[in-house]
């Protein structure tokens, strides 16, 4: 997408698409992509079309999702769900991510090849989210269905189609998380669901289905974006042997490497916002009601803020990127996400000495928001 980026940026920063649906402004400018996230005269809203009965409990969860919310709802929930989450990413969590990261490569070392997305970089953020919520190890195969379904209803590229599936699906979590409630009310367990269900009773400030939207937005969260953010990593070291070589010989440099990441093919690429009111951004007017497009992935490849932006540099600093968002909706799991990744690609780095790529054209998925790979073949023999 990087070549359309920058002749759309070349074009205008604020461009208005008539060839998207619902049509809109794309924003790939850095300075106005951060901007309007930071401006409260641009909201977010519910964006799934009322027009079938099969899409109601979608549309319940989703209304009652922070990411779709506005203040002061927003401001509240937000609230409540980081004091249930923050005092679980701990050292505790690293050391468990990082047995979890052994574990899987234990299990994959005497083939001498491996998928990974599918053996390493989706299963281990989804043991961690899975872990983090107290969600049993034998549901877990369930929920990878379940959140690729939900991702594509907030994709561009959703249809009728998928927008029912999503519908069928949210009505089986709805009830999922209500038995599960109902288990820790009983039983409370040191995870994220009991402190929440402890942090509501405390202050009654969450209703059951902010409650049940909240645990759906975590766990989509979780398999969706990290896998991305460690597959789209490798796959950037991998093309780039100087780098990899230089995080080898320094693995002090993962910070920096992972940020560089998040910048060079950010797992979200996208996200919507509308005007509450007429705006004028860089000389544009924006009417009330019209829909933004902005594109993360565009911003973060701004050559009036990063120098030689299609170049991967993992020392690159500073790297101000707009990977995580910016504003009130900055991303909740963002310490988490870093976490996870840092672990995941150092832990890969120094268990497989030889890692080479086994196809010189990876697949990514069809999505348009969110770019990630559909799998990534490599081996790891001398
Ligand atoms: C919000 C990206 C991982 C939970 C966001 C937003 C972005 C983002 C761009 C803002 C969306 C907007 O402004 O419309 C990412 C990326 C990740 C990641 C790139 C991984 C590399 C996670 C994880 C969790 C998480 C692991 C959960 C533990 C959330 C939540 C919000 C959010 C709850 C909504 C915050 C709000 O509306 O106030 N994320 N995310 N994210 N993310 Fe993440």
């Amino acid at each position: 997408p990087y070549p359309f980026y920058h002749e759309l940026r070349a074009t205008s920063p604020v461009h208005w698409l008539s060839s998207v649906q619902p049509e809109g402004w794309f924003i790939t400018g850095y300075k106005e992509a951060a901007a309007i996230l930071k401006d409260a005269r641009f909201e977010k809203r519910m964006r799934i079309p009322q027009i079938s009965q099969a899409y109601e409990p979608l549309v319940q969860i989703q209304k009652n999702m922070m990411l779709f919310q506005n203040p002061p709802d927003h401001t509240r929930l937000r609230t409540l769900t980081n004091k249930a989450l923050s005092p679980f990413i701990t050292g505790s969590l690293q050391l468990y991510i990082e047995e979890t990261a052994q574990e899987l490569l234990a299990q994959v070392k005497e083939a001498g090849t491996m998928d990974l997305i599918s053996d390493f970089a989706f299963p281990l953020p989804v043991l961690v989210i899975a872990k983090l919520l107290g969600v049993p190890a034998e549901d877990r195969a369930q929920f990878r269905e379940w959140a690729s379904v939900m991702v594509r209803t907030i994709d561009l590229s959703r249809t009728a189609t998928t927008l029912s599936a999503g519908g069928e699906m949210a009505h089986k979590l709805i009830d999922y998380f209500h038995c599960l409630f109902t288990q820790r009310r009983k039983h409370p367990q040191d995870d994220v669901i009991s402190a929440l269900l402890a942090v509501r009773e405390q202050e009654d400030k969450m209703n059951e289905e902010e409650l049940v939207a909240t645990c759906i937005l975590l766990l989509v969260a979780g398999h969706e974006t990290t896998v991305n953010l460690v597959g789209n990593g490798m796959l950037a070291l991998l093309r780039h042997p100087d780098q990899l070589h230089k995080l080898r010989e320094a693995p002090a440099l993962i910070s920096t490497a992972v940020e560089e990441f998040l910048r060079y093919e950010s797992p979200t690429q996208m996200t919507v916002r509308f005007a509450a009111e007429d705006v004028e951004i860089g000389n544009v007017l924006i009417r009330k009601d019209e829909q933004m497009y902005i594109v993360l992935g565009a911003a973060n490849r701004d050559p009036s803020v990063f120098p030689k932006p299609d170049q991967l540099d993992i020392t690159r600093n500073p790297n101000p990127h707009l990977a995580f968002g910016a504003g009130i909706h900055f991303c909740l799991g963002a310490l988490l996400a870093r976490m996870e990744a840092r672990i995941a690609i150092n832990t890969l780095l120094h268990q497989l000495p030889y890692l080479h790529l086994e196809s010189v054209t990876p697949q990514w998925r069809d999505l348009v928001g969110f770019r990630g790979l559909q799998s990534l073949p490599i081996s790891f023999m001398e």
